[in-house]
């Protein structure tokens, strides 16, 4: 997507104050200094961004890589062979940063042996003050660090690097902020996310993205619509909405609008097929979006409804604003209203002061909502938190035991419900070779499972009929109609 002409941008004068036209002016800038790299070098520079985290972040890192891409760039997919390394890191639990730091110990070998590399660090962990300490102190050897706030200064920040060669940090606390119509590469050609709303103002307990992504910001419906049309006529048949809470989408915007209002927007787009969007919080889902998605023709039979816990007293304690019960009324409303939803959860086990009692809760909460499937991750503390301070942190030893108990209940019951189409004919989205047998296709089902089928890849990125013969647990093999 590029918006301004680059080559009538003029180095000479001062750069523009406003955005986005100043981040344009800084491509321009980081381009000419590529240039001479270039010709020094005698090759091409090339760049690979690794992502950590949510979607969010994904999206975040093809914003990246439209600016890298527009400087002049080449896409590597080896890291240690790239020349511009960008982390753009999650901090949700403790082993996503550990994993950056390890990643970063090993590229510094690497830089010693290339004198054009870079190396970048941004995203969620780079707004936690000791973070970036840690890397001032220890990490000399990082060029660029910056935050979730200001991510669309990536130009200007790339091409003050390019000029000064000195360790670039900029880091802001909160945004009001909003750019739009930055360049932005997608990482496939017929689908994407685009945010709706950015930060989160929940605070539950034991989350760190309060912190790290600042309050809640809604994008106004008119630009979020005219991105979906610009991404539409470039080919893209399925949008994901993404926001940490879609459903409280809109209501802090000059003009409220719900979440469920948008949606009908969306839906009147010509030419886009499906829509998607994550994540619900259940204390904010409204009868109106529930009417909404029943009566939609667009809006995939898919809803991520994170419960964290099946205990009502561990709820409150989470700060999640709702108990059991109201959860499970919830899920059959939801149920009654799109019988055939598929519906998939976040569930945290070993939350402080969680008992047998409490666990017990949750495993109930399972078996009878029955999802598709469960992300289930162990409790890890957060500096910061309501929670990181709560007495009672569950022992390791029984986490462990009753994280391998649920997730052998989470499977047990995805098994059964993902068999239950077995048989019949859905519409897929082709989206990929598979990456075992190049002569099946993979594609996905508006319930956001998987199918397998022999095909060749010309149909990559068209919506299908395939009859699904044969469930094999988590994924179906099918064939053409
Ligand atoms: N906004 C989304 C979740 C974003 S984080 C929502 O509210 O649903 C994704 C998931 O990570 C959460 O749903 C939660 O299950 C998990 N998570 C967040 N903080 C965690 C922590 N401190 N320890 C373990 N899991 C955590
Ligand atoms: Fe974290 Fe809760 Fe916000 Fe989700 S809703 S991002 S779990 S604070
Ligand atoms: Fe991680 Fe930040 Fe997403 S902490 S889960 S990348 S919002």
């Amino acid at each position: 997507m590029k918006i301004l002409d680059l080559s009538k941008i003029d180095l000479s004068k001062e750069a523009p104050e406003v955005e986005p036209e100043r981040q344009y002016y800084f491509i321009a800038k980081a381009r000419a200094i590529l240039k001479k790299q270039e010709e020094e070098a005698g090759r091409k520079l090339t760049f690979c961004v690794t992502t950590f985290g949510c979607q969010m972040n994904a999206r975040d890192s093809e914003k990246l890589t439209g600016i890298l891409e527009q400087i002049g760039y080449i896409e590597e997919p080896e890291e240690e062979k790239a020349d511009f390394v960008i982390f753009n890191t999650c901090t949700v639990r403790e082993n996503a940063n550990q994993r950056v730091y390890g990643r970063l110990g090993q590229l510094k070998r690497v830089k010693k042996t290339n004198p054009y590399m870079l190396i970048g660090l941004c995203g969620c962990m780079m707004q936690e003050p000791e973070v970036v300490e840690k890397l001032k102190k220890s990490y000399r050897f990082v060029d660029l660090i910056f935050g979730t706030h200001n991510i669309f200064k990536f130009a200007e920040l790339a091409a003050t690097r390019l000029e000064s060669s000195r360790m670039v940090i900029d880091i802001w606390k909160d945004t009001d902020k909003i750019v739009e119509n930055l360049p932005s590469e997608r990482k496939f050609p017929f689908k994407s996310g685009v945010n709706i709303m950015f930060g989160c103002n929940n605070f539950c307990s034991y989350c760190i993205v309060p912190y790290v992504r600042g309050r809640e910001r809604s994008r106004e419906p008119e630009a979020i619509i005219e991105e979906i049309k610009r991404l539409v006529a470039d080919g893209v048949v399925e949008v994901m909405l993404l926001g940490q809470n879609v459903n409280s989408y809109g209501k802090t915007l000059d003009n409220p609008i719900t979440f469920a209002q948008l949606l009908k927007e969306i839906e009147n787009i010509d030419d886009l097929k499906r829509i998607r969007f994550m994540t619900s919080h259940p204390k904010d889902l409204s009868d109106e979006l529930i009417e909404v998605m029943a009566q939609s023709k667009k809006i995939c039979r898919h809803l991520h409804l994170p419960v964290q816990s099946g205990s009502s007293r561990i709820l409150k304690q989470m700060n999640r604003k709702y108990t059991k019960e109201q959860y499970l009324s919830l899920v059959e409303k939801l149920k009654t209203a799109i019988p055939d939803l598929s519906l998939t959860t976040d569930i945290i086990v070993g939350f402080p002061g969680e008992t047998e009692e409490d666990f017990e809760e949750t495993l109930d909460v399972v078996r009878k909502v029955r999802y598709d499937s469960a992300f289930t991750f162990i409790y890890s503390k957060r500096t910061g938190t309501p929670a990181a301070v709560m007495e009672e942190q569950v022992p390791e030893e029984i986490v462990k035991k009753r994280f391998h108990r649920l997730l052998t209940e989470v499977q047990r019951i995805a098994e059964e419900v993902c068999s239950v189409h077995e048989g019949s004919v859905q519409s897929v989205l082709v989206e990929a070779v598979n990456e075992q047998d190049p002569s099946l296709m993979t594609g996905r089902l508006s319930n956001n499972l998987l199918v397998h089928f022999p095909a060749t890849s010309d149909i990559i990125g068209q919506l299908k009929e395939v009859k699904l013969t044969a469930c094999k647990g988590f994924y179906y093999i099918g064939e053409l109609i």
